[in-house]
């Protein structure tokens, strides 16, 4: 599936009952298609379903600071979620809506063919790394994947919250200029190990995407 048929099927789709009754707008993503930086939430909130746009309201604020403090502005990022429906009542999407969404984010994944890939919360870093550790515990580490750094940190809406989380998110994206600049990876070698014992590590899986 490309890019122009994922996004025609996703705005019209239906794989998922729940989902799909109660969004107001597909939220498939937005930004150019040539970005070096993609960056991938959990799901659209209530402010995203009813602007049919990614990180919208309180997060999106956030979000454009973070980008802000190292001089990259939301219009050269690719932003999109791991589901393109607000779940109903705002819960976290289920591992079978992830599933059925999947092609949707490897369409958009392959369009853009961005160096670097942000993963922000729990969901969408093991999604995106296939490693099963938490957010807090995988955070600031860059993990090469098929050519590109994967980079997970943790999820805006915790960070809203809980100052300590902003100062861990403001000091991952500051990492992000030396990372973009840097060349793709040419191997499945983790970086940066150093913050993690041997023992906490888990076998990467390769070719996920
Ligand atoms: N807005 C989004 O679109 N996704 C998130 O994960 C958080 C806020
Ligand atoms: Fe389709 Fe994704 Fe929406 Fe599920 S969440 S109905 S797979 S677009």
């Amino acid at each position: 599936m490309d890019f122009a048929e994922a996004q025609k099927e996703a705005l019209d789709c239906r794989k998922c009952g729940p989902l799909c009754q109660a969004r107001t707008k597909v939220v498939f993503g937005e930004g150019p298609l040539n970005a070096g930086l993609f960056i991938v939430g959990e799901a659209p909130g209530f402010n995203e379903d009813r602007e049919g746009k990614p990180f919208q309201g309180a997060s999106g604020m956030l979000l454009d600071r973070l980008l802000g403090s190292v001089g990259l502005d939301r219009e050269r990022v690719y932003l999109t979620n791991l589901v393109k429906c607000r779940p109903p009542e705002g819960r976290s999407p289920k591992p079978a809506e992830i599933n059925a969404c999947r092609p949707y984010l490897m369409a958009q994944l392959a369009a853009v063919d961005p160096k670097v890939v942000i993963a922000l919360g729990d969901l969408a870093s093991r999604s995106l790394t296939g490693r099963k550790e938490s957010a807090s515990r995988i955070r600031g580490r860059v993990i090469p994947l098929d050519g590109r750094y994967v980079f997970p940190t943790l999820s805006l809406s915790r960070a809203l919250y809980t100052p300590a989380d902003r100062a861990l998110l403001i000091s991952d994206f500051s990492r992000l200029p030396e990372l973009l600049a840097s060349e793709r990876p040419s191997t499945y070698e983790t970086l940066n190990v150093s913050r993690a014992t041997t023992a906490e590590r888990e076998p990467l899986q390769p070719g996920l995407w």
